[in-house]
């Protein structure tokens, strides 16, 4: 409004200024052109009248002279006409004027004497008049003067008139243009800057550059180039900065061996982590004069190795290398990894016999069985039972000793080989925080309620302050078993049980793999990453499909169900036969147990049976590896296979399924997993089969073999998705958070 104002303001001054001057300039001329009129027109009539008064002056006819002068008075803008004789002597005069002249006027006496008419303006009366004087002879000599008075006051009214005018003429100007003004403002300037402002607007806050309305053009248009350059950068700006908050929230989120280190470090306030388990990260073994590493075929060395090397501390485990009584100090310690030592291996040693009893006996023969569906009898010996508490009390011993300097220290045991080692060390130290990992499935009450030693093996287990396993369903089952094993009460609300003063929280950590992971080099003798051609030509098969399995030969892992699967799918769709190579990667395992060892001639036997059905002359549907495999043996079948059978008949989590899904940056491969592992609940875009449901599987692999990129890689992505969220950092955070929050002999409630 104020511009506005100051707008039409700025015009009418302008305006006035002009219409003045320009006003001005007329009057001026105006003025010059009526005088010089007049003063013709006066110069006429004194000429046309001294012709007709000349003889009348003459011949002495006053009179005569006067009719003229009273006819030429009533003349237009004449005031009158007068006549002087030569003594300045008003002889005839037109009446109105009379009273006026009854003085001589010295400019008629000087036009007499100078014998020359000549014009002026001068006050007669109470009005200013133009006299025109010329003068009259009579033979020859100057005999009077005829003088002529016009009232010049029209020329005053003709110049008002101007102003007048002028300044209507301004008035309507100044409004008009003020009018128009207004309203190109408001067209051409108020509306293009309103839509301006709201282009503007919506390029501030839409989300792309598209504007919801389009910019003005016109004067406008260098004004739009520049805003649009603008609104680019900052919209530029704005998604670098969304990418950089979501960057960060997400790195916030994601959890990496360094923030895992920070939380671990607040937690602890600089103490160290205690972690024991049966299996080894590292095995040193003897192959002639040299001695090798070896890094076992185990879930939970996949698992916990991550985590160790992230946050340092020690991992007690039984020293099962040939060659690693070699390596160790007199403590029985080594620094691992062999390449990079982050954290501390102590080596418990174990007799033949404690290790046939306690590992093979107890825990492989007995407990696996009894906590996998997988409908192997499970072998229960007093001698066996023995041999597990001597091993269990061995490895508190171990854990106590390295203990020692730590106040409460947190100790973190894993799985079914250490039941009894919870209370064991809790007996010992109340000020430690104990946590027992149960990395296997745990059965229905009914099912475990065969074990004789059931009340021993759950009371040794509730001395944990945490007992984890991978889902909630299993957590379930211990619960429901402890409630019909031992007297105890437990809180369904917290998951708890409380037995003897002492409590303990039951939850669910699914574990997982370090994901994203470090780059892996490529396997001995290629200098890069084979490709799916180059592995099938080294296995001696050429085709076009490539599928993998990886296991430790066990007869949980559901092997030669998927044998068949991979039988029953070529017979059921003959033009794979040629294309289609399954590769199953079998690391043989607790060979000196009857069942695993009878299972791999089985697994052998099977799959030269379907081999032999099937095969040609290049190629055959089965290429059974059976040997250890180091991880970068493994990873490039996990990077180039179309598909991958995790077939387990009863699996707590199996992170062969996540492996799989770690491995493929391309977003490209088919996971076919069963539904009797972990992995199920998490891994949904999986192909989730039933591996005793032999033709679905074989269904199954032909939907991956068939499936459209696109949609391989949209599952694919939406499972990476889900690891990068519940990588092993995160579990082991969680894990480690929650035991380090409880609150001791407190009925063990999360503080
Ligand atoms: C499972 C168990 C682990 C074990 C692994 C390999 O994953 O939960 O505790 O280490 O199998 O078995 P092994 O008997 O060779 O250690």
């Amino acid at each position: 409004m104020r511009i506005n104002f100051r707008i039409i303001l700025s015009i009418v001054i302008v305006i006035s200024i002009i219409v003045f001057l320009f006003t001005i300039f007329q009057v001026r001329q105006e003025k010059e052109r009526l005088t010089i009129d007049l003063e013709r027109r006066a110069a006429l009539l004194g000429e046309s009248l001294r012709e007709s008064v000349e003889p009348l002056l003459e011949k002495g006819r006053p009179e005569r002279l006067q009719k003229i002068v009273e006819k030429f008075g009533n003349r237009e803008r004449l005031a009158g006409v007068a006549v002087y004789d030569v003594k300045d002597k008003l002889i005839a005069a037109t009446p109105q004027l009379s009273a006026h002249l009854t003085t001589p006027l010295t400019f008629v006496t000087n036009v007499m004497n100078s014998d020359q008419e000549d014009g002026a303006f001068s006050p007669l009366g109470k009005k200013e008049m133009y006299l025109y004087a010329l003068p009259i002879h009579r033979e020859e000599s100057v005999a009077g003067a005829l003088l002529i008075i016009h009232d010049p006051s029209y020329i005053q009214d003709r110049l008002s008139l101007i102003w007048k005018n002028n300044f209507i003429r301004f008035l309507v100007n100044a409004l008009v243009i003020s009018l128009t003004t207004l309203l190109l403002i408001r067209w051409s300037m108020a509306g293009p800057i309103a839509r301006m402002a709201e282009w503007i607007k919506s390029l501030r806050t839409e989300k792309n550059l598209e504007p919801l309305s389009s910019p003005p053009g016109g004067v406008f248009e260098p004004l739009t180039r520049e805003v649009t350059h603008i609104a680019k950068s900052i919209s530029l700006a704005r998604e670098v900065a969304e990418e950089e908050a979501r960057l960060r929230h997400r790195a916030e989120a994601l959890w990496t061996p360094t923030r895992l280190k920070e939380q671990i470090r607040t937690l602890l306030r600089e103490k160290s982590l205690f972690v024991v388990s049966n299996r080894e990260p590292y095995m040193h073994e003897r192959r002639g004069r040299k001695i090798e590493t070896l890094v076992p075929a185990s879930g939970l060395v996949t698992a916990l190795e991550p985590v160790l090397k992230a946050c340092g501390g020690t991992w007690i485990a039984h020293g099962s290398g040939d060659a690693d009584r070699e390596v160790v100090d007199a403590q029985n310690k080594i620094k691992v990894p062999p390449e990079d030592p982050q954290y501390i291996l102590k080596r418990v040693w174990l007799t033949k016999e404690e290790e046939k009893g306690y590992y093979y006996g107890f825990a492989n023969e007995g407990l696996w069985p009894l906590c996998h569906i997988a409908h192997t009898r499970p072998s229960f010996r007093e001698e066996d039972w023995g041999h597990y508490q001597t091993v269990n009390r061995k490895f508190a011993r171990a854990t106590l000793e390295e203990l020692e300097d730590t106040e409460e220290p947190l100790v973190l045991i894993q799985d079914y080989h250490f039941a009894l080692l919870p209370r064991l060390v809790k007996e010992e130290r109340s000020d430690a925080r104990v946590a027992l990992f149960w990395h296997i499935p745990w059965p229905n009450p009914e099912s475990f309620g065969i074990c004789p030693w059931q009340r021993d093996l759950l009371h040794g287990m509730l001395g944990a302050d945490l007992i984890g396993f991978h889902i909630q369903f299993h957590c379930n089952n211990f619960l429901e078993t402890v409630d019909r094993a031992l007297e105890s009460r437990i809180d369904w609300e917290h998951f708890t049980v409380e037995r003897g003063g002492q409590s303990t929280l039951v939850k669910p950590f699914p574990i997982s793999i370090a994901f994203p992971g470090p780059a892996m080099a490529p396997p001995a003798g290629h200098a890069a990453k084979p490709s799916k051609e180059i592995i099938l030509k080294e296995l001696g098969v050429k085709g076009k499909y490539l599928g993998a399995g990886v296991d430790r030969i066990d007869y949980t892992k559901g092997i030669l169900e998927r044998f068949k699967a991979v039988e029953r799918f070529l017979e059921k769709y003959p033009a794979y036969q040629g294309e289609f190579t399954f590769v199953e990667l079998g690391a043989p395992s607790r060979t000196h147990i009857k069942e695993y060892h009878d299972l791999m001639a089985t697994v052998e036997a099977e799959a030269d049976r379907i081999n032999w059905r099937f095969k040609a002359k290049e190629w055959q549907p089965i290429v059974f590896l059976k040997k250890h495999h180091s991880h970068e043996e493994i990873q490039p079948f996990y990077e180039t296979a179309d598909l991958c059978l995790v077939t387990s008949l009863h699996d707590g989590m199996n992170l062969v399924a996540k492996e799989y899904i770690g491995a493929r940056e391309d977003e490209l491969g088919v996971l076919i997993l069963s539904q009797f592992t972990g992995a199920s609940r998490e891994l949904r875009d999986a192909l989730i089969v039933n591996p005793y449901d032999i033709e679905q599987m074989a269904e199954a692999i032909r939907t991956a073999l068939e499936m459209d990129p696109a949609e391989q890689k949209a599952r694919m992505q939406r499972m990476r998705e889900t690891l990068k969220d519940r990588n092993i950092y995160h579990w082991a955070a969680n894990l480690i958070t929650a035991l380090a929050q409880l609150r001791l002999g407190n009925k063990g409630k999360m503080s």
